[in-house]
């Protein structure tokens, strides 16, 4: 029985595809992507057909797949993959056991890794929030990005729709401070833009260009993620390394080396 793949391909760099994802796409002679997969990834697309997910409705989308299943696997480019923020749970569900879903390197790991920063941190961080200030809404009873903004906390902000002055007040609010942020467009992608500054910094290193494209009339994505909170500049205490050490990994059974 021919599956329906829904593959994690990472933030658009085919170079983070894992090779588990990159045997099904291989397997697969339908892909359903979003841009700018059809540009990035064109190598492996070679001779496939590619389609656009959003151009069907739910129930027209399903009957093209079973369809499509009748000759071969049929695959989906999960932007990241599908840990966070991702719209095919609904399809998955409605292809069961013909689902497979493969894990990819999602935006914050990606993220993570370009700016050289883990998120948490001992006595700088002690949590990382996921959040969309989109998502949350902005109903009266909604969370508030200025009551999940904290000392000790890294946000990680996909899909904002705030201007950049209005989300660097809401989140002065909940810091309470200066904290640093880094605005990361286009990861992965050939025109790549990191910028990392402070809140009281970070509007007037955008010079002007808003990398939320929230005034675009096409509505084309924006593809920038953006991190807050204190690990980004923290310095290490290197005595964390050595109290973990003797209290933790000597203490495990079959430790290897000199004590
Ligand atoms: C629908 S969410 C997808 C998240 C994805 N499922 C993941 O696990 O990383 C889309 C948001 O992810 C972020 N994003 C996706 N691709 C990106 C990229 N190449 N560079 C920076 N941010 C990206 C942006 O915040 C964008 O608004």
């Amino acid at each position: 029985m021919n599956q329906v793949y829904f593959i994690g391909a990472g933030p658009g760099d085919p170079q983070l595809l894992t090779l588990q994802g990159a045997a099904a796409l291989q397997r697969s002679a339908v892909v359903y992507l979003q841009l700018p997969y059809d540009e990035t990834f064109a190598e492996p697309l070679a001779g496939k057909q590619v389609l656009i997910p959003f151009d069907y409705d739910f129930a027209e989308l399903v009957t093209l797949i079973e369809h499509q299943l009748n000759s071969a696997p049929v695959a989906f480019l999960i932007p990241g993959d599908l840990t966070f923020y991702s719209p095919f749970q609904g399809l998955i569900n409605h292809f069961s056991d013909r689902a497979e879903v493969l894990a990819g390197v999602g935006v914050a790991n990606a993220a993570s890794a370009r700016l050289k920063t883990t998120f948490d941190l001992p006595s700088v961080c002690n949590r990382a929030l996921i959040v969309s200030p989109k998502t949350l809404g902005d109903k009266d009873d909604s969370p508030k990005l200025e009551e999940l903004a904290a000392p000790g906390v890294s946000l990680l902000i996909y899909m904002n729709n705030l201007p950049l002055p209005q989300l660097v007040d809401k989140l002065r609010k909940g810091y309470g401070a200066n904290v640093p942020i880094a605005l990361l467009h286009r990861l992965g992608l050939p025109d790549e833009k990191i910028i990392e500054a402070t809140l009281d910094s970070i509007v007037s290193a955008c010079r002007g260009y808003d990398y939320f494209y929230l005034d675009e009339p096409e509505k084309k994505p924006a593809l920038t993620f953006v991190v807050v909170g204190e690990t980004l500049r923290a310095e290490v205490d290197s005595r964390w390394w050595d109290c973990r050490r003797k209290t933790s990994w000597q203490q495990r059974k079959g430790m290897i080396g000199p004590s």
